[in-house]
């Protein structure tokens, strides 16, 4: 009989009983988990990498989930949530504590153009979510109030809500529980992906003229007096890191422009730091009307996360009681989250954390570019700064995927995994998102543990 009860901290065994009758980890199940051991526990962790509690260590491969922008064992930003929650633990309604008003006002500072007002929020589906709901509101407001729906790209994702769900479309989370899909508001075009143009583009440039004509011709086919908002990341992640060819982003926003869109970036992986450039709005040159970030806004320290909007866009809801933006969560702008961020943000300017992203970026495309060349189970090396990734076929010149059945990506993740490397690899991307303060030698370990598992892996597969 395991064990009942709440099992003390240190017994690995009682603890991974106790998950596997109590927990749900998220996108993973229980009998899947126990069959490999049970999950991760992490009782210590310092830079990259943490010590499970069977006392083996790992480097963090994927940041958490994209978040650990700064890494791991930060005294000072568990100090400035600690000193926060000890003495306004949460303000109260109609107000905002100083550590909410500075962040807010850093923000301003960071982020390009005029996008200077933000709604803070604690992750990154609700970011989505009160963007969509600040870009429809803004249109009523203006006396536009057909305007309700939102184009987004195959191939992304935007969240876990009810709402942001049936954005884009991650190859590794099917929607198939959650039918039908929502009438009211989704339209979805293709990803400006070279390797796989949608539209037929030949090259990267071609594929970027294709994919942001797709918009336009979606934004006619629905009726622009219809559509609200377009959203997409400007370095998608699902797919390891798509970069759109030149030209795709000013022609974006010369659209959404032209036909009264509002643009939205999510920016909840690319923001502070990930592309090597503070947002991703910085690496495409473009500036949105709305930005939604999270994750790397406290590195994982506080569930935070927020909508940044331009002036434009937030004078609309400033003026008297009927402007209000009618939108709020118990926790908006929860101090101890900005306190995170502040401090959090210090760090990637003291110590330069957003030039070593680009260097390391650098070092890391030029060794997978390196193992393309010699593992025939690449098919694309792809992704800018620290979001990177492989894309697995079994036949590069037909860029057919392994049947699921033969696992190639358990293999990959358990070949990782002996290796030190945490990491899960999902269906047929290898991704690769350190957090942002790896040096150099850390990347050389990790692109050699990747390289030795790659080469494992193809043998058991006969390749
Ligand atoms: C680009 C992007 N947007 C939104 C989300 C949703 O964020 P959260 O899981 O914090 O709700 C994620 C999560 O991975 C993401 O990668």
């Amino acid at each position: 009989m395991p064990p009942t009860g709440t099992p003390i901290p240190t017994d690995a065994r009682a603890l991974r009983d106790a998950a596997n009758q109590h927990l749900f980890v998220g996108m993973n199940n229980a009998a899947q988990l126990a069959e490999e051991g049970g999950p991760g526990v992490p009782i210590e962790a310092k830079g990259i990498r943490f010590k499970d509690i069977d006392g083996k260590w790992y480097s963090d491969a994927i940041s958490g989930m994209y978040f650990r922008n700064v890494g791991f064992g930060r005294e000072e930003i568990a100090r400035a949530v600690y000193d926060q929650l000890r003495t306004v633990n949460m303000h109260v309604y109609a107000s905002a504590a100083p550590a909410t008003i500075r962040l807010a006002a850093k923000l301003a500072e960071l982020t390009p153009g005029s996008l200077s007002r933000t709604f803070f929020t604690q992750g990154g589906s609700e970011s989505n979510e009160s963007s969509i709901k600040m870009a429809q509101a803004y249109h009523v407001r203006r006396g536009d109030k057909g305007r309700h729906k939102v184009i987004s790209r195959r191939g992304s994702y935007h969240g876990g809500t009810i709402g942001t769900q049936w954005l884009g479309g991650h190859p590794g989370f099917p929607r198939t529980d959650y039918q039908p899909v929502p009438a009211h508001s989704t339209v979805h075009i293709g990803q400006p992906n070279p390797y796989r143009c949608e539209y037929g583009g030949r090259d990267p440039e071609e594929c970027a003229t294709l994919c942001a004509k797709a918009l336009e011709t979606a934004i006619l086919f629905e009726g622009a007096d219809s559509v609200s908002a377009f959203i997409a990341e400007p370095v998608s992640q699902p797919l390891g890191g798509v970069v759109a060819g030149p030209g795709y982003w000013p022609r974006v926003r010369e659209i959404c422009d032209k036909y009264g869109v509002v643009l939205i970036f999510d920016e909840v992986i690319t923001g502070f730091g990930r592309l090597g450039t503070w947002f991703g709005a910085n690496f495409v040159g473009v500036t949105p009307d709305i930005m939604s970030f999270a994750k790397g806004v406290t590195s994982g320290y506080f569930p935070y996360g927020g909508s940044i909007a331009t002036k434009e866009i937030a004078d609309v809801f400033s003026g008297g009681p009927d402007k209000t933006f009618k939108h709020m969560f118990t926790y908006t702008g929860h101090p101890a989250g900005a306190a995170a961020g502040l401090a959090n943000i210090e760090i990637l300017e003291r110590e330069n954390v957003i030039e070593n992203s680009r260097a390391r970026g650098v070092q890391l495309k030029d060794r997978l570019t390196e193992m393309k060349e010699k593992h025939p189970i690449i098919g694309d090396v792809r992704g800018a700064g620290l979001i990177q990734g492989l894309e697995l076929v079994k036949d590069r010149k037909t860029k057919e995927h392994f049947d699921p059945k033969v696992g190639v990506n358990s293999r990959l993740t358990a070949a990782l995994k002996k290796r030190g490397v945490w990491l899960r690899v999902p269906a047929y991307i290898l991704p690769f998102a350190p957090p942002l303060v790896i040096t150099a030698d850390e990347i050389e370990e990790l692109a050699n543990a990747a390289d030795e598992s790659l080469t494992e892996v193809e043998k058991g597969l006969g390749v």
